[in-house]
């Protein structure tokens, strides 16, 4: 954790500002803080700092699936590692923000592994990114070099950080997570200093017969995400083979394939993996998909009506990536 982190950081409970209390290690050469404990100096309520990054809420939570999710496959949707354009293009599409931002601050609700993080250290601008989740080991992994970033572990229902701070504040793949998904929408907007913009992505709630996954996640919900993990770890891969190998056969064998539920056995070829990689892409699919505690789809009128609500302007809703994208702003 980098001193300077401390301007913005604020105590979730009483947003009073924070001090550091205890010092029990700090790097050497950058004098940055790798365990103590910060204290707040309205309530003195502690916060400690962990592997280098402050944590706000506990260790076990809601989101520990996702928490083991990412320390298990920390680099497999990261551009920089993969050599590859697979986030760019979401993150690109999603924010429609110009490649260099310096001098600016975005804060991303809900890193995961910091396959975003990358992308929006990439602008120039100073980043404050936090998670609920202990995926932020991940991401500290991934990015904690990075002069530009702060990390820490938090709630979006409970941001430790002073409002009206940031130019921008982005949210992709998250909030249909959260147990209750207006509430964490209109949890982010204070952050924003007037003329700052939001942008986000939710699932989309479809009409009709639900994806598979909502049926099969009555049945795997009450498995441990280690014990799922190693049932798809097991399964995917020889379904993988067994996919590829039909369809080589002429005429049923394509039709035969798709009746194995794990998506194209091709990802588009600029992507760049080879067949082991995509098996492992697979695997982390399936597991997003079937244990998080919460999935929440949202209809694409109710996201609208969030956004009008929180008095944003220049609202625009298309259906993008990962469901419903949104973007507006706050006014000037
Ligand atoms: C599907 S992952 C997406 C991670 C990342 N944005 C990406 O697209 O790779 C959802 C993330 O939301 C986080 N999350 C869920 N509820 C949250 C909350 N209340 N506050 C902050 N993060 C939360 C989870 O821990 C998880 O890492
Ligand atoms: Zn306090």
């Amino acid at each position: 954790m980098q001193r300077e982190a401390l301007d913005l950081l604020n105590c979730p409970s009483c947003q009073g500002p924070l001090r550091i209390h205890e010092i029990v290690e700090e790097e050497r050469s950058t004098g940055n803080f790798v365990e103590g404990q910060l204290e707040c100096i309205t309530c003195a309520k502690r916060y400690p700092v962990l592997r280098s990054v402050p944590r706000f809420v506990p260790a076990e939570n809601y989101a520990s699936s996702f928490g083991f999710q990412w320390q298990r496959f920390d680099r497999i949707q990261i551009d920089k590692v993969m050599g590859n354009n697979f986030s760019r293009d979401r993150f690109v599409a999603g924010t429609q923000w110009p490649a260099r931002l310096e001098g600016e601050r975005i804060l991303e609700a809900g890193s995961g592994a910091g396959r975003f993080t990358q992308l929006a250290l990439e602008t120039g601008a100073v980043v404050y990114s936090f998670d609920l989740s202990e995926a932020v080991e991940a991401n500290y992994r991934n990015h904690g070099s990075e002069a530009n970033l702060h990390l820490f572990q938090a709630s979006i229902y409970e941001i430790p950080l002073r409002r009206e701070s940031f130019d921008k504040v982005f949210c992709f793949g998250v909030l249909q997570h959260c147990p209750d998904v207006k509430r964490a929408f209109m949890g982010l907007v204070p952050y924003l200093r007037p003329g700052g913009e939001i942008v986000v992505d939710v699932y989309q709630m479809h009409t009709g017969i639900p994806p598979l996954k909502y049926w099969a996640r009555p049945f795997v919900s009450r498995l441990k995400t280690e014990t799922l993990c190693k049932m798809l770890s097991w399964t995917i891969p020889p379904a993988f083979e067994l996919k590829k190998a039909l369809h080589r056969v002429p005429r049923i064998g394509p039709a035969l394939g798709k009746l194995i539920p794990i998506g194209p056995i091709s990802h588009a070829p600029r992507l760049n993996y080879t067949d082991d990689e995509l098996k492992q892409v697979k695997i982390l699919s399936a597991l997003d998909m079937l244990s998080p505690k919460y999935d929440q789809p949202q209809r694409i009128e109710a996201v609208r009506q969030w956004f009008e609500e929180a008095g944003l302007v220049e609202i625009q809703i298309w259906l993008g990536y990962n469901g419903v994208n949104a973007r507006g702003r706050r006014p000037a």
